[in-house]
């Protein structure tokens, strides 16, 4: 068989409908109108949620998603949990599943779960008709690709018919897209990365993004070198908010303010100005979990030192985080048994329904260990994913590992996405999120409904130091040693 009978690809099948998969697609269907995809998931409910027709009840929230689902739905874009026939005709097959920290076995705690992703390539092995590129969306550790190749080319010798058999080409094409702006990172990526052997498999995939990324934003690498690159952008940028957080800390024993720190140190262009905001410490389901595998990489190439420098940004982060559970607790004369807490924002970072890692777990676990009675409210996370969170899910925290069973801690949590009443009472309130309207809030108003000496916490330096002291409340700001 000829390996590229077409010229055009015509169909783009993508497996993993979450974060990365879902909107993904949407933009290359709104970019690409000759071009049909087909996302497919194993979820049923996930796959049910993005073909509701209450475009409120798709399975992620980012800005612009719903218009964009709106304008491609139905048109040049499905979502199905037909994988078996979406992979037999499609000319291109992107993986964009969940790659987690193995929880157990050799490398639990640090290397990649790729059971999910050799799962993929067991399925596109087995029910691929023709020549199939496989694109590595997910995020990798090196080599992976050799794994898929593998897989690929043992089924190939399995079949019982030799005859038509479906040819391979395999890329990297990681995602550099952040939660919260995605559609916007989609639209107008810094560069596009696409590792790889074959160049007419290379030509072809740019061909796609070139319908609206500039060519010079589109770089070729080797295919070691791309998914080295990906984990290696997450290190450096997690790395950034470890060191100003670590800063922060310095600034606040020593009467400096770390958004001047920031500023100053932003405005030389070597260093640059982005992702120097000092905040709860990074969350998200990645920057963890990425410099983890670059950890368990390093040592198993040997590496132990380079394998220790990268740690140190994990552990500086976690430190960090119990830092401010312990800060708001001595804030509080040393107790907060029963105290009623108010926490604003749960999600990792603003304009997102994501929660996993999130500082605001380590920090209300922390709380609730103390004996606080926490409410929590966020304007589009739900009560469920939060119980999930804070009482059934294992994985997350170091803490954790000694527990066996649901997570048991003194104090109670309550949750509402109502900011009217959420202050009756309240001892202290801890901002987490930076979501807008929690920068705008009436302090006059909220400090009369609250218990004296009443605190404010401000993780995201948002709120108008003026007003919060104006109305006879206490504030600590991250950062500020003023
Ligand atoms: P996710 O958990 O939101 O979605 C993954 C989806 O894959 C799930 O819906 C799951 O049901 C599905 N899935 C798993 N195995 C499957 C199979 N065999 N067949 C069909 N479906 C299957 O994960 P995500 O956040 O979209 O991340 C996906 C990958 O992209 C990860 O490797 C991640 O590191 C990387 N990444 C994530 C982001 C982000 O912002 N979330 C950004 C860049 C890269
Ligand atoms: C991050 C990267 O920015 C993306 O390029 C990458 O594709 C993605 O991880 C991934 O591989 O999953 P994301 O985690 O969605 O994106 O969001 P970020 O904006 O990077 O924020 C991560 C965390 O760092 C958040 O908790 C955020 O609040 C925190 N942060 C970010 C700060 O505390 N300060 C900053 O200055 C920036």
């Amino acid at each position: 068989m000829k390996k590229f009978n077409r010229l055009e690809i015509k169909k783009i099948c993508c497996i993993g409908a979450g974060y990365v998969g879902g909107p993904t697609m949407v933009v290359f269907a709104d970019k690409c109108p000759l071009i049909n995809f087909y996302v497919v998931d194993i979820n049923k409910e996930k796959i049910n949620a993005w073909n509701n027709e209450d475009l409120t009840k798709l399975p992620v929230y980012e800005p612009g998603l719903d218009n964009l689902v709106k304008k491609c739905r139905g048109k040049n874009l499905f979502f199905s949990t037909d994988i078996e026939k979406n992979i037999a005709t499609s000319d291109i097959v992107f993986i964009s599943v969940n790659t987690p920290t193995k929880t157990k076995g050799i490398g639990a705690g640090k290397a990649s779960n790729l059971m999910y992703v050799e799962e993929c390539a067991r399925q596109v092995a087995k029910h691929a008709k023709n020549h199939t590129i496989v694109v590595e969306k997910s995020t990798l550790p090196v080599r992976t690709a050799e794994v898929i190749k593998t897989i690929l080319q043992e089924a190939q010798n399995n079949r019982d018919n030799k005859h038509n058999m479906p040819t391979f080409d395999v890329l990297s094409n990681p995602e550099f897209l952040s939660e919260g702006s995605a559609i916007k990172d989609l639209n107008e990526p810094d560069r596009v990365l696409i590792g790889g052997e074959s160049e007419e498999a290379i030509d072809l995939l740019s061909k796609i993004y070139k319908n609206w990324v500039p060519k010079e934003r589109i770089l070729h690498t080797n295919i070691w070198s791309s998914e080295l690159a990906k984990l290696t952008a997450n290190a450096f940028l997690a790395q950034r908010i470890s060191s100003i957080n670590s800063i922060a800390a310095l600034c606040e024993s020593t009467g400096a303010d770390i958004r001047e720190v920031s500023r100053a140190i932003g405005s030389d262009k070597r260093i640059g100005s982005k992702f120097l905001d000092s905040g709860p410490g990074f969350g998200g389901s990645c920057f963890k979990k990425d410099i983890l595998n670059l950890v368990y990489l390093s040592n198993h190439f040997g590496l132990p030192e380079v394998a220790d420098f990268w740690e140190g940004v994990v552990e500086m982060n976690n430190w960090h985080q119990h830092r401010i559970s312990k800060l708001i607790v001595q804030k509080l004369f040393g107790t907060i048994s029963e105290k009623k807490i108010v926490i604003l924002g749960f999600a990792f970072k603003a304009n997102t329904n994501d929660t996993r890692e999130s500082a605001a777990i380590q920090i209300c676990r922390d709380l609730l260990e103390e004996g606080a009675e926490l409410i929590i409210h966020d304007p589009i996370v739900d009560k469920g994913q939060i119980q999930l969170n804070l009482d059934n899910d294992k994985t997350l925290t170091e803490r954790d590992k000694n527990h066996e069973n649901n997570y048991e801690y003194q104090g109670s949590w309550n949750f509402t996405n109502q900011l009217n009443t959420v202050f009756d009472d309240a001892h202290a309130v801890v901002i987490l999120t930076e979501w807008e309207e929690y920068s705008d809030l009436n302090w006059i108003s909220i400090s009369k409904k609250m218990q004296k000496p009443a605190w404010i916490f401000d993780s995201r330096l948002i709120v108008d130091t003026k007003k919060v002291l104006e109305a006879n409340l206490k504030l600590w700001r991250i950062g500020d040693g003023t």
